[in-house]
């Protein structure tokens, strides 16, 4: 089936669960024909052919709930409360997520629904039960008291494969700690340090953004980002920048340098639109669960946009590779890691950065402040060093704060491999999460229980127990 339409691959697997209760309506009446000695009217056939997939669907919901009812007493547990659907199917609840994704709240629903039923909520979608959780415990039981019942699994493995392949953060069990040894390194402190690339662009940007103001022109801030980020992350990970800075910083749509399509065909412009819309395209299959495959019924559209991704990666892991002749890795491999590690280390840092000068923009006192501890650890001459970084707890604080407030990773997924117990929220029983579910979960909506940086002078600190804490730094 490789190369085959998306749709037609959907279609095939599911073709045995249609088929088989037809099949079983067959062999009904055939049997019918031998018993009575003359077929079954023809009503009854008809019926019974017609019927007989939703009777199918209804008895396997029906004795999975049971059977769910079952295993969760034996374990003294209870299941998580069902979000109530009107339309069967769940097509409401589809509908407002959509809704949310257009309108721009993305985690409305899901706040409601945990403001409604708890923590943890089971929003039943097209008959297939995901356990979405929002309650710090269970968050920790998935990544690590129960990690080895719960994987990133087949469903979101088959959505994101267009997009990041067999990267780490698209592989489970062995296949993942290879990944994972294939990154350590990019990691290590040595590397970390490595602040000089990050200021060459970060002077770019900055001057560039300084001379666009003195044109009279506005500057979108989150577009100069994002470019800034993009040239520090390839050159970090490919030892070559893309240079997405060098092509100059997006003038308004309504000007005239804003209609220049020799800038907007630039291969850098290219290249970052394709991994946008690439990574827009793999998110929308996330909502859509196993029928993204209908989405895209006829060509898989993030594979189209990758490919242009490709054009502009692959020449450049190629000399990376012709410098390292010794090395036996298969390319592919390389090219999904570094995929990966870029949509990783790109986007989670514009967001930080973009949301982090937001709000210093609305806070004058805590940017007074930063700036202070700035001046006094680092002066105004040279470049911060990694010990100075660690130093400037205001600094980590602020950050700190802006990723509660903005998480660039608000929601999150995994599948429990085996049944698993979550401790229960506020005093109740434990829940039961059966075998082979979706387990969505979002630090985001739990943090937002919470407002803002505080009063002058003050931070506030989520901290792991869940308890606010007012420091004063
Ligand atoms: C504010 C910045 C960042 C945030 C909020 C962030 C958030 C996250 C989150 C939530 C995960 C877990 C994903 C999962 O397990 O499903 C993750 C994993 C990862 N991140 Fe980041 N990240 C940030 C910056 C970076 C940067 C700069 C890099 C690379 C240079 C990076 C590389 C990775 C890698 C390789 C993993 C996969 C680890 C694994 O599966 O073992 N991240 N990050």
């Amino acid at each position: 089936m490789v190369g085959a339409p998306p749709g037609f691959i959907y279609i095939a697997g599911r073709l045995p669960h249609l088929v088989r209760p037809l099949a079983l309506a067959y062999v009904g009446s055939r049997i019918w024909a031998v018993v009575f000695a003359k077929p079954a009217p023809r009503w009854l056939r008809v019926s019974a052919y017609l019927f007989s997939i939703p009777l199918a669907l209804t008895c396997k919901v029906l004795y999975t709930y049971l059977r769910n009812m079952r295993e969760a007493a034996h374990r003294r547990a209870v299941l998580a409360p069902r979000v109530k659907s009107i339309w069967p199917g769940g097509f409401d609840i589809i509908l407002s997520v959509a809704r949310s994704f257009r309108n721009g709240h993305i985690g409305s629903p899901f706040d409601l629904y945990c403001q409604e039923y708890g923590p943890a909520v089971n929003v039943r979608i097209m008959f297939e039960d995901r356990i979405f959780t929002t309650e710090p415990e269970h968050i920790k039981a998935i990544l690590s008291t129960q990690f080895n019942s719960f994987e990133k699994g087949p469903v979101l493995r088959d959505q994101l494969n267009a997009l990041l392949g067999t990267g780490v953060f698209n592989s489970d069990g062995e296949t993942w700690k290879f990944h994972r040894s294939m990154t350590r390194p990019f990691f290590s402190k040595d590397r970390i340090s490595h602040f000089d690339i990050f200021e060459k662009h970060a002077e770019d940007a900055l001057n560039q953004a300084k001379a666009r103001l003195q044109e009279g022109y506005p500057v979108d801030f989150q577009d100069m980002i994002y470019r800034f980020t993009l040239d520090s992350a390839t050159e970090f990970l490919f030892g070559k920048s893309v240079n997405s800075l060098s092509v100059g910083l997006v003038y308004p749509q309504n000007s005239l340098q804003g209609q220049n399509k020799e800038y907007t065909s630039h291969p850098s412009n290219v290249f970052a639109r394709a991994l946008s819309d690439a990574q827009s395209l793999a998110a929308l299959r996330g909502r859509l669960g196993t029928f993204w495959r209908l989405a895209d019924f006829w060509s898989d559209r993030v594979e189209k946009e990758m490919k242009v991704c490709y054009k502009f990666i692959d020449p450049i892991l190629k000399e990376a590779l012709e410098l390292k002749r010794s090395m036996k890795e298969d390319p592919t491999v390389i090219r999904d890691e570094i995929v990966n590690i870029l949509i990783a280390a790109r986007d989670t840092t514009a967001s930080t950065l973009t949301f982090l000068v937001y709000m210093l923009s609305q806070h004058p006192d805590v940017l007074e402040r930063l700036y202070a501890e700035v001046l006094s650890t680092v002066g105004c001459s040279r470049r911060p060093t990694y010990d100075d970084v660690r130093e400037m707890k205001y600094m980590r604080a602020v950050i700190n704060e802006t990723l509660r407030l903005y998480a660039p990773v608000p929601f999150n997924v995994r599948t429990s491999i085996e049944a698993a117990v979550w401790p229960g929220v506020n005093g109740g029983p434990p829940i039961y999460i059966p075998p082979k579910t979706r387990t969505p979960y979002s630090v985001f909506l739990m943090h937002r229980r919470t407002d803002l940086w505080g009063p002058d002078g003050w931070l506030i600190l989520f901290t792991a127990e869940q308890s606010l804490r007012f420091i004063k730094l």
